[in-house]
């Protein structure tokens, strides 16, 4: 792991860390490294990589891209306000906010794939990995990973990605980016400090790809056709099929595009 940069970053918690680095495996575990020698890092800090050679995505699988041309970065957050049985409010409030940002940049085409994979017409501009730490009934820590596909344009060996130039049609600065993610996520932070759930959790469903539409569910390695018709205060997913509607927590369903 190469050193690029360490400075304080005046967003977000007003003024915390901001690190940079060349090269790191995966800026999720770099933070967690750190955490577990006891960095004293403060709330709000932020590891950044050019390159992250074995960045992680959900459920095992590999985050991957070019070199310098996308964000990927991770968020230290102490959300210890937050029951743990409640711990999907986070994603919900974290994908909200990545979505305000990309919704400003690129338009109503970007939508949220429960959980927290951000997509454009179906294809996967962005993935969110968040790893929470949980004392007692509360969590104590969580590193909130974010890659944003931003200036890569060939994905030949991911076939339904996309980048915001590819959308745009021009570079952005993935330094400003983040900025805006981390103002926006700031912003959503304060508001879950409050337990305002409700306003985060209708924005999501919304915003929620495939709501109302008739999908193909991938449960237990059987397929099945229904429509999601929400998302309830666990995170649930809530599908229809048929006559019938149920729940389900994440790893317990699969959407297929
Ligand atoms: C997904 O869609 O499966 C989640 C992708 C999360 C990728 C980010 S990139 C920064 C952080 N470090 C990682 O190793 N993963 C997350």
């Amino acid at each position: 792991m190469e050193h690029l940069q360490s400075n304080t970053f005046s967003s977000f918690f007003n003024g915390q860390k901001l690190i940079s680095l060349k090269r790191v495996s995966s800026t999720n575990d770099y933070l967690k490294q750190e955490l577990s020698k006891s960095t004293p890092f403060p709330e709000g800090t932020v590891i950044m990589a050019e390159e992250q050679f074995m960045g992680r995505g959900q459920v095992g699988s590999r985050w991957e891209g070019e070199p310098g041309k996308n964000l990927t970065f991770s968020l230290l957050l102490r959300p210890d306000f937050l029951p743990a049985h409640h711990q999907f409010q986070l994603n919900i409030a974290i994908s909200t906010a990545v979505h305000r940002v990309l919704n400003t940049i690129l338009g109503d085409a970007v939508k949220l794939k429960w959980p927290n994979d951000i997509l454009v017409d179906d294809r996967k501009l962005g993935g969110i990995l968040i790893e929470n730490s949980v004392q007692g009934a509360y969590i104590r820590e969580s590193v909130v990973g974010i890659g944003i596909n931003v200036n890569q344009t060939d994905f030949q060996y991911a076939h339904r990605a996309c980048s915001i130039k590819q959308l745009l049609h021009r570079e952005y600065i993935l330094t400003h980016l983040l900025y805006e993610l981390c103002e926006s996520i700031e912003r959503s932070y304060r508001q879950l400090k409050t337990h305002d759930f409700l306003a985060h959790q209708q924005y999501y469903i919304a915003h929620l790809y495939g709501i109302g539409q008739n999908k193909t569910f991938r449960q237990q390695n059987k397929e099945r056709n229904g429509s999601i018709t929400g998302v309830d205060s666990y995170g649930r997913l809530i599908i229809r099929f048929g006559d019938d509607t149920e729940t389900f927590a994440f790893k317990e369903i699969e959407m297929l595009y």
